[in-house]
């Protein structure tokens, strides 16, 4: 089966993955990064969300503008380093209701443990999931079953780096959920992590590494 996905390849988003991929970059300059990419991500990621008329008043004229339902939009981030895109959505899309999904994949099954789920009540909401890592797939196909499993209908995925293993599992069990990333990388390694990649993402958002 041929992988869906939308690897969104702009020149400023290679850029800056670049610098964030670079094991000297530090936690303060990594979350800067992570805030920009993350909005030129949304910029794809939101591209079909329809738009009302609404009239505007310009100094000179009144003219015909555009709004969009953003309190129809529910942005979920996978804790922990999901956290570290949510400012920069939420900036552009502020009147979006937040979610929150907490997982963390067990060192030696690499299966998703859930320990945490609070959500808005409305079901019919266009949910924007997102983490900056699809490595397995594990953590991001949990998280869209469980929120199925609660009555959720519409779904997006947005992360930063995707694995071919964890693009196929998403594929595979909900296909029809979009997944944008920034980069689509080579593989990954005996512990599950993807390589090139940029390690350990949560660690590197807030600065826990070893
Ligand atoms: C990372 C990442 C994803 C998950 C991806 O979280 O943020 O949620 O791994 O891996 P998968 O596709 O194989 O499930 P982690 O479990 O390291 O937790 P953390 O965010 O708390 O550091
Ligand atoms: N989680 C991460 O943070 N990085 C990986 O490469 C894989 C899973």
């Amino acid at each position: 089966m041929k992988m869906q996905i939308h690897v969104v390849d702009h020149p400023l988003i290679k850029e800056k993955m670049t610098r964030l991929r670079d094991k000297n970059t530090q936690p303060k300059d990594f979350r800067q990064l992570l805030d920009q990419i993350a909005q030129l991500l949304l910029f794809e990621v939101t591209r079909d969300l329809p738009v009302r008329h609404k009239k505007v008043t310009t100094p000179l004229a009144e003219t015909t503008g555009y709004e969009l339902d953003v309190s129809g939009i529910t942005v979920v981030p996978i804790l922990r380093a999901g956290l570290g895109f949510l400012d920069a959505v939420m900036d552009l899309v502020p009147e979006a209701k937040v979610g929150h999904i907490g997982l963390t994949r067990d060192e030696e099954t690499l299966q998703p443990i859930k320990y945490y789920c609070k959500m808005p009540k409305d079901k019919d909401a266009e949910i924007i999931l997102i983490d900056p890592m699809l490595a397995t797939g594990g953590s991001a196909e949990a998280a869209i079953t469980m929120l199925k499993q609660d009555g959720y209908k519409h779904f997006r995925f947005m992360c930063l780096v995707a694995a071919p293993e964890g693009v196929a599992l998403v594929n595979r069990s909900h296909p029809e959920v979009p997944i944008y990333t920034a980069a689509l990388d080579d593989h990954l390694n005996e512990n599950g992590y993807i390589v090139p990649g940029l390690g350990d993402a949560g660690d590197r958002v807030f600065g826990t590494l070893e």
